[in-house]
């Protein structure tokens, strides 16, 4: 599952080009047009105040943008960030070290935030709250609880989870902006914008093609592009045109619509072991050697969102469209 081409998830052959291709600004920042027009604003009145932005928490599926619109908001605003993640931060005192070393106004960036642990969470209360760090100095009888001012900064979390955050955590952020899947003419300019960084030549048709497959995610459209670029390199002269494109697509198992095989697969298991559906997550799960954790996060919210699948009170089924995109002709309803 790790090396499905369309993983949303980072992987290693990402790692060294991302960075590169970063959109830094917001006026690189394709697409995403609600949640940067908010934080325009934000971030505007921040500056003329000279507080510190509100905390913002960034959600949705992975590879959509959360953690370059965080370095963005940085930059935007002018000021230092510092990265993190929730299971990186083991002990409160590690939380208290890294607020205190934060300098009026920077952005302290939290990844993963939904898997903050519980103590640790406790002390970023106050701190988001009031600017305030509560240490307890002594122990026993004698203890004794002193309050220390922090620098104001803003705390920017993103999660692919936001259910999974505790409510008086979330109530705390100021900004609240859900990133959205992109659409094709969005993927399509981050291809091109992409393939401008990395010099490659590239027709318009062919990274429209990409645009297509990436299941509306930045972060495949880019791998995709790397991929044909090899194969343009091989095969042809280097260019990626429309056939290349394509004869490279179907070489990889990526399908007209960014179905790889293991979405046929689970799309198949429903329709031959349970006539489509509604089955539940358990039974889809066993039928088909994975983790209903993983179909749940991984496999799943993709198909929901082209309308392939569909979640009922009795469980997941496969729709008329999924049907014919496989070839099959639909049961009767
Ligand atoms: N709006 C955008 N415009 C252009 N490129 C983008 C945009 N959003 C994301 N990208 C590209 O997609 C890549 C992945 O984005 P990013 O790492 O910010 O996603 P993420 O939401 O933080 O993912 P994860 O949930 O895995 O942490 C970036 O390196 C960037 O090149
Ligand atoms: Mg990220």
């Amino acid at each position: 599952m790790e090396d499905r081409i369309i993983s949303a998830n980072l992987m290693m052959e990402d790692q060294t080009v991302e960075l590169s291709l970063r959109p830094r600004y917001l006026n690189e920042y394709i697409g995403q047009t609600q949640a940067k027009d908010n934080l325009k604003v934000y971030i505007e009145a921040a500056k003329l105040r000279g507080d510190a932005l509100d905390h913002v928490l960034l959600y949705g599926p992975p590879g959509l943008g959360k953690t370059t619109l965080s370095n963005i908001i940085a930059n935007e605003l002018g000021v230092n960030i510092r990265t993190t993640s929730g299971p990186a931060i083991e002990r409160p005192g590690d939380l208290a070290a890294i607020l205190t070393n934060l300098q009026h106004g920077d952005v302290l960036f939290i990844d993963e935030i939904h898997r903050l642990h519980r103590t640790v969470e406790e002390v970023l209360y106050p701190a988001m709250e009031d600017y305030a760090l509560d240490i307890i100095i002594g122990k026993g009888p004698s203890a004794r609880s002193v309050r220390l001012d922090l620098p104001s900064f803003t705390l920017v979390g993103a999660t692919t989870r936001a259910g999974l955050l505790s409510a008086p955590l979330r109530d705390r952020f100021g900004v609240v902006s859900r990133l959205e899947y992109y659409t094709v003419a969005e993927l399509t300019y981050i291809v091109t914008r992409t393939a401008d960084i990395l010099q490659v030549a590239i027709h318009e048709e062919a990274a429209e093609e990409i645009g297509k497959r990436s299941r509306g995610t930045p972060r495949i459209a880019n791998r995709l592009l790397k991929r044909l670029r090899d194969f343009a390199q091989v095969r042809g002269d280097g260019i990626i045109t429309l056939d290349i494109a394509r004869a490279a697509l179907k070489l990889i198992q990526v399908d007209d619509l960014g179905l790889d095989q293991i979405d046929h697969k689970m799309l198949q298991a429903i329709i031959t072991s349970f006539k489509g559906g509604p089955v539940g997550l358990d039974t889809i799960a066993a039928t088909i050697g994975e983790e209903s954790q993983t179909i749940e996060d991984v496999y799943e919210p993709y198909l929901l969102q082209i309308g392939f699948l569909q979640r009922t009170p009795r469980g997941r089924m496969v729709t008329a469209h999924a049907y014919r995109h496989l070839g099959l002709t639909p049961p009767e309803a």
